[in-house]
């Protein structure tokens, strides 16, 4: 899979080279190319943003470099071209699965107070939100979306198992999980953990990530119960 970021804020994207991504990164599991869209704007500044017609605080980014940009990686509209905002669709477990079908995203980051509504119009498939809250940029939103995609791309994580077992893949949360030391500060690992018996200790995390779904998230559980 292909991930192309266009931004103007490229050295925010150096976080993808750490941890697990950043390995699946060294390893070609995935390739993500992190664009500057300035280096397309014609403005003899290298301007991206202009004050907004009609008045209003905050600038808006320019429909040329983002226009010029797009078209120069993805002429023919290849990709799948996301634009990372609070008004798109939000961001779910079903939807990193969807998106890492994909072969090519483009997912674009608006600062300032957005951008130039004809640039949706002209060149993006779909708005993306992460939540609701506003973020300044779409930058940590595309991360978000890099990271939780990237998880389900084969060779990504050490075995495709440890990516069907995570919370959301069974519509449960995860059960808790401990290492060694056996104690600490008088907590004890739960003695079914230490005994070898892999029939149990399927039983008990079961039993656990039910408690913990139906606790801390009656919605997905009563999803969970309704569709097993
Ligand atoms: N840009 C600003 N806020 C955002 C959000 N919540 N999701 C995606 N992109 C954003």
């Amino acid at each position: 899979m292909r991930i192309d970021i266009l931004t103007i804020f490229p050295e925010m994207f150096s976080a993808l080279d750490s941890g697990v991504l950043g390995k699946a990164l060294q390893r070609e599991c995935l390739t993500v190319n992190v664009i500057n869209i300035r280096d397309y704007s014609t403005d003899k500044h290298k301007r991206t943003d202009d004050y907004p017609f009609g008045g209003g605080l905050g600038m808006v980014m320019t429909v040329q470099p983002i226009y010029d940009c797009i078209n120069a990686i993805d002429p023919n509209h290849n990709a799948k071209r996301i634009y990372m905002s609070p008004r798109g669709r939000t961001f779910s477990h079903e939807i990193s699965l969807e998106l890492s079908k994909e072969e090519w995203l483009i997912l674009l980051c608006g600062s300032y107070e957005g951008i130039d509504e004809r640039i949706i119009e002209l060149c993006i498939d779909e708005e993306m939100s992460i939540g609701d809250y506003v973020l300044t940029g779409g930058e940590l939103a595309a991360m978000v979306i890099v990271n939780a995609v990237s998880r389900h791309i084969d060779g990504v994580l050490g075995s495709k198992d440890s990516d069907l077992d995570e919370s959301f893949s069974t519509g449960l949360l995860e059960y808790p999980q401990y290492t060694r030391p056996a104690e600490y500060m008088g907590l004890a690992v739960p003695e079914v953990l230490l005994n070898g018996n892999h029939a149990k200790i399927n039983e008990w995390r079961q039993n656990m990530s039910e408690q913990i779904t139906k606790e801390r998230r009656p919605d997905l559980y009563k999803l969970y119960k309704e569709t097993k």
